[in-house]
């Protein structure tokens, strides 16, 4: 019996894998630490959730007529009775997690961010997976246009400062008395023609208009061409605050389109929502999405918060970098010294472990081999983990407490005292 990964799910291995060139751990973590040190420097701090949450949370909070809810999550009843659901975003989990704790009572404004893995039972392709995992952050408290702009800013200085190409696609979807006059306008317009509709598009007539726009299907597209758009049916508070946030994009220098068809997949968004798209990515070309969510938090059962924030796609921003030949800044995973010994003598084998200890115990990143290699793969070995020194100790250097030390890049070659490596290194190591 050979075991597979499940479906559309991948291992992420600190070897770049056949199947998933582009995914390695050290890619994975240099990129998270660039999202961790951008938001913490904007004031955010991390929340961490359950994997699980109450299936009843997502029906509530994405919709029970969107996608993910009718036909996508990971829903199971576990042994005492209760519906849970491996978590398909980050959003309603920070919000359930705030009402619980009292959080929002506590701070006026609450900035926070979490990277973590959500589950979708997705049609599986390159770029949309079953698990994926997002660099979200999530504002709570504030209408202030700033904050959306803010927001917006953190979300287009993370893939630029990789160096990802993106473009910002921004629309506002109004307050839910403007939607609900909106989807009765659209679906008026789209009476007429509603049997020339795909069957998905007619299926969304019936149970959710709005998401009619968000379709790849020529037909549908043809049809809906000339359809009302929702930027008309505004109210003025809603109008005056994407204006504003239009205002300081602009003075911020962000490049942004305005998207009439933008509606996003999940019915909490209300006024701003934007998406990254990546240039040259095909289908799945969505880097990262979002906006104001100001009546989730009630409907939630809390009090009247108002919420934004954003998710980005880690594997699509790796899939990004790797389509632009860009490596990310990665950490170096080399060790500082590797330890190689000469002849078979248990004094020289010990002696080698006894001071890998302490080197690794001061800090400083330490190897040794395991396999019984001869002298020369050992340097090999060394080499290939691309090792800053040697430490050779054989059978005269145990003898008279010593080492040779050996830089590799240089060849530079000293006999020190065994006492003093450590010391040596921890300055070198810096
Ligand atoms: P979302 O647009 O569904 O939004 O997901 C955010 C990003 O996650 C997408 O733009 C995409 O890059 C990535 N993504 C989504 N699904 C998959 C998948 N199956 N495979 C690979 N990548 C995927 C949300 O989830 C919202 N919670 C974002 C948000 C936060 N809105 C407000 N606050």
């Amino acid at each position: 019996m050979r075991y597979a990964a499940p479906p559309y799910m991948y291992d992420v291995l600190p070897y770049p894998s056949t199947k998933e060139p582009w995914l390695t751990t050290a890619r994975w973590r240099a990129v998270e630490r660039h999202f961790r040190e951008m938001v913490m420097r904007a004031g955010y701090r991390e929340i961490r959730t359950p994997i699980l949450e109450p299936t009843e949370l997502f029906k509530r909070s994405i919709g029970e007529a969107t996608d993910i809810v009718s036909k996508e999550m990971f829903t199971f009843v576990d042994r005492g009775e209760r519906s849970l659901t491996m978590k398909p975003e980050g959003t309603a989990p920070a919000v359930r997690a705030c009402i619980e704790h009292g959080l929002f009572a506590e701070h006026g404004l609450l900035k926070l961010y979490y990277i973590g893995q959500n589950f979708r039972y997705e049609r599986g392709q390159k770029g949309r997976y079953r698990q994926h995992q997002q660099l979200g952050v999530e504002v709570f408290g504030a209408h202030d246009p700033a904050i959306d702009a803010e927001v917006l800013a953190l979300a287009m200085n993370f893939f630029t400062s990789l160096g990802v190409r993106c473009k910002l696609h921004i629309n506002s979807v109004g307050t839910a008395e403007c939607r609900a006059r909106y989807r009765e306008a659209l679906k008026a317009y789209v009476a007429p023609s509603l049997q020339h509709l795909s069957e998905e598009g007619k299926m969304r007539y019936e149970v959710n208009p709005l998401r009619m726009l968000d379709t790849k299907d020529q037909r549908d597209l043809a049809i809906l061409a000339g359809a009302p758009v929702l930027r008309d049916f505004l109210t003025d508070d809603s109008s005056k605050h994407f204006e504003q946030l239009q205002g300081y994009l602009a003075a911020l220098n962000i490049p942004f389109a305005i998207d009439d068809g933008l509606v996003r997949g999940f019915d909490y968004y209300s006024g701003t929502v934007f998406e990254i798209k990546g240039e040259g990515l095909g289908a799945q070309d969505a880097l990262g999405g979002g906006g104001r969510y100001d009546g989730l938090v009630e409907e939630c059962g809390g009090t009247a918060v108002p919420g934004l924030g954003f998710g980005i796609g880690m594997e699509r921003c790796l899939l990004a970098l790797e389509a632009l030949g860009i490596q990310p800044p990665q950490e170096d995973e080399s060790p500082i010294a590797f330890i190689i010994t000469a002849g078979e003598q248990p004094a020289v084998r010990t002696t080698a472990v006894t001071l890998l200890h302490s080197l690794r115990s001061s800090g400083i990143a330490a190897d040794m081999d395991y396999l019984g290699k001869n002298f020369r793969r050992q340097f090999k070995r060394a080499d290939d983990l691309g090792s800053r020194f040697y430490i050779i100790i054989g059978e005269d250097e145990v003898a008279s407490g010593t080492v040779q030390l050996k830089e590799r890049t240089t060849g530079e070659q000293q006999k020190i005292d065994i006492d003093s490596v450590v010391q040596y290194l921890s300055g070198k190591a810096l």
